[in-house]
């Protein structure tokens, strides 16, 4: 798959060794950055992540920031992106298996090396269920879908 990955200055210590385990798990990174550990703001690097998974331009994406809260709460304002803001192998491997996330949010400050490694490598693993929860996140679209129709008709 190709994987979009972002991180802000608190994520950037992580970054590299998270870009190597996607590779070597045999996927195709695109790195957004940040390239330096000086500040950055989270909902850019969120932004340019999400904006690419939103337009189909990667497959999926990963967003690490201080608590992974900022990041999701930014990329879920891109329709089609469903972002999961994951701490442990339980979160990332159901937001799989029944929200089909498209974007892992990641704390670099809470979670350890080793869990984030197991949980890039599940997330990246488990498929979507489908079935029943199709139907539930065709729901989600359908929602964006008619605040995008009444936004339209209100402008
Ligand atoms: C940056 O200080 C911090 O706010 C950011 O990394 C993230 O945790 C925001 O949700």
């Amino acid at each position: 798959m190709r994987i979009s990955i972002g991180t802000d200055h608190r994520g950037y210590e992580i970054r590299s060794k998270l870009i190597e385990l996607v590779e070597r798990l045999g996927h195709e990174v695109e790195d957004v950055g940040a390239f330096t550990d000086e500040a950055s703001d989270y909902p850019d690097l969120a932004a340019e992540v999400a904006g690419k998974v939103s337009r189909g331009e990667v497959d999926r994406g990963i967003l690490v920031c201080g608590t992974g809260l900022g990041m999701c709460i930014a990329a879920n304002k891109f329709p089609g992106v469903r972002a999961a803001p994951c701490h442990d192998d339980l979160t990332a491997e159901m937001s799989r298996r029944h929200n089909d996330s498209n974007i892992l949010c990641l704390s670099a400050d809470l979670l350890g090396g080793r869990l984030i490694d197991r949980m890039v490598e599940l997330w990246l693993a488990t498929p979507f269920e489908g079935g029943r929860h199709a139907r539930r996140v065709e729901k989600i679209r359908n929602l964006e879908r008619a605040i995008e129709k009444e936004r339209g008709h209100a402008s």
